[in-house]
């Protein structure tokens, strides 16, 4: 947990963005997995473990803007919950810890809201993405569980996203560790992936590595021989010479900030010559994006800058041909790079999601574009110092879109349908790594993770 005064100063300047009603925060619950004891690992709520730190089951809490009064509602630990859970310090003491001075029995939480809502307050409540919570809401809300979303408060939403989306030198530090832990992920990783071994053997490890220093993964892992399936999570295949596995995986830290990498490596150590072209083509495509990285840039700039790197080196293995430019407006490139440059990172992978991904990645400047692979973009508005973003570009040959295009002859002016038969099978490759922006540019966060060809080939011979 961070420092006491971090919490009511966050508070306090949502109090500034909003001056009326009562603003929600319900924490999480525990979810069951297979039965109602049986409980998946717990993890809290995002925004309650922003605003209110506390990172336990049976958490509320309300701000009234009108008075400046909060309110964390919980239960102390009867006997039967010491007996089975252990003794912990009580609610009025948790609450105390992040600045809050008045607590009440959970059940009065309740009580609160239907009391707002019959004095037509305004309520602000925030997007559910959780069946238990949405459920509960619904309740008190008197509606169907799957309209609670229709009650949710723009302004609290959009001063959350704006305040969530600086990161200050805390968060960063804390994205940092879980950054440390993808360091310790991905040399484990290099070292022990070989031909003959199933992919399961090195998630499982990945999995072990990230519970052993935070919070597990920050989502589930993708280690696969199939890379050109985007989020893979089968981890059933034997790996063999002549494989490039795409491992993209992250870590929590203690404190739940988020880290998320891909590397993309020869199972054997050595890259094949074809694979080394396609290789430096996205590490290229990295490189650059990274280069042009700073305030005021629009990050959908940046992507399609990065879709014009990829287009001129498959114009240059003959894969791709014609105007860069004309292609990439075309949307073209999106055969080999059908999805978005990045995303936020911070206390969720992809950060403040629940929230609305148009409302984190769009602004007025930037609208969501309907072109295939550009409307995959999650981040389009333009950059601000303190935010933490993925750099991921891709290159993959998924072999029943490239069925599907060819069949219709699509763009067939910019795509080498011939050349690109021998393709089929080679998998695909992304590279990703977490970048802070700065007052002028930007800084690749944590500690350098092998990326050169060199580098990659050396580890994995190691
Ligand atoms: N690392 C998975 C994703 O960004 O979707
Ligand atoms: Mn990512």
């Amino acid at each position: 947990m961070f420092r006491k005064e971090i919490y009511i100063e966050r508070r306090q300047k949502l109090k500034l963005d909003i001056k009326n009603g009562v603003g929600i925060f319900l924490g999480n619950s525990e979810s069951p997995m297979n039965y109602a004891g049986n409980t998946y690992n717990f993890r809290q709520d995002s925004n309650f473990l922003y605003f209110w730190g506390i990172d336990e089951v049976g958490f509320a809490a309300i701000i009234d803007f009108d008075s400046g009064e909060e309110i964390i509602f919980s239960d102390d630990r009867s006997m039967d919950d010491i007996i089975w859970m252990g003794p912990t310090r009580s609610v009025a003491e948790k609450a105390e810890n992040v600045g809050v001075t008045i607590t009440k029995p959970f059940r009065e939480f309740e009580k609160y809201i239907s009391k707002a809502i019959a004095h037509n307050r305004i309520i602000h409540l925030l997007p559910q993405y959780r069946a238990e919570n949405s459920i509960f809401l619904s309740e008190i809300f008197n509606c169907k569980p799957n309209e609670i979303n229709k009650k949710t408060s723009l302004d609290l939403i959009k001063a959350i996203i704006k305040q969530r989306s600086i990161k200050s030198h805390d968060e960063v530090f804390e994205i940092e560790k879980a950054l440390e832990t993808s360091f310790m992920i991905y040399n484990y990783a290099f070292r022990k992936a070989k031909p003959g071994i199933r992919e399961q053997e090195i998630s499982g490890g990945i999995e072990g590595i990230a519970h052993s220093r935070g919070r597990g993964v920050s989502f589930p892992t993708i280690f696969s021989i199939h890379g050109e399936i985007l989020h893979n999570h089968h981890h059933k295949n034997i790996m063999r010479n002549g494989d490039l596995v795409v491992l993209d995986s992250g870590a929590e830290s203690f404190m739940h900030y988020a880290s998320d990498i891909t590397r993309s490596f020869p199972v054997s150590g050595k890259f094949t010559s074809v694979q080394k072209d396609i290789y430096q083509i996205v590490l290229e495509t990295q490189t650059e994006a990274i280069k042009i990285l700073k305030p005021g840039i629009s990050y959908k700039e940046v992507h399609l800058h990065a879709a014009k790197t990829i287009v001129k080196g498959m114009k240059n293995i003959g894969l791709m041909k014609g105007n860069t430019e004309d292609a990439v407006e075309s949307g073209a490139h999106a055969l080999f790079f059908p999805h978005g440059l990045g995303h936020m990172l911070g206390l969720d992978v992809h950060d403040m999601e629940d929230l609305g991904e148009n409302l984190v990645g769009y602004d007025d400047s930037t609208s969501r574009s309907e072109q295939f692979g550009l409307a995959f973009l999650r981040l389009a508005r333009p950059l601000q110092p303190g935010f933490v973003l993925t750099v991921e570009p891709g290159v993959y040959f998924i072999s029943a879109l490239i069925d599907q295009w060819r069949a219709e002859n699509k763009k067939s002016e910019f795509i080498n349908y011939e050349k690109l038969e021998k393709m089929i099978g080679f998998g695909g490759i992304r590279i990703e790594d977490d970048v802070l922006i700065t007052e002028d540019s930007c800084r690749v966060l944590g500690r350098p993770i092998p990326k050169s060809v060199e580098e990659i080939e050396e580890i994995c011979q190691n």
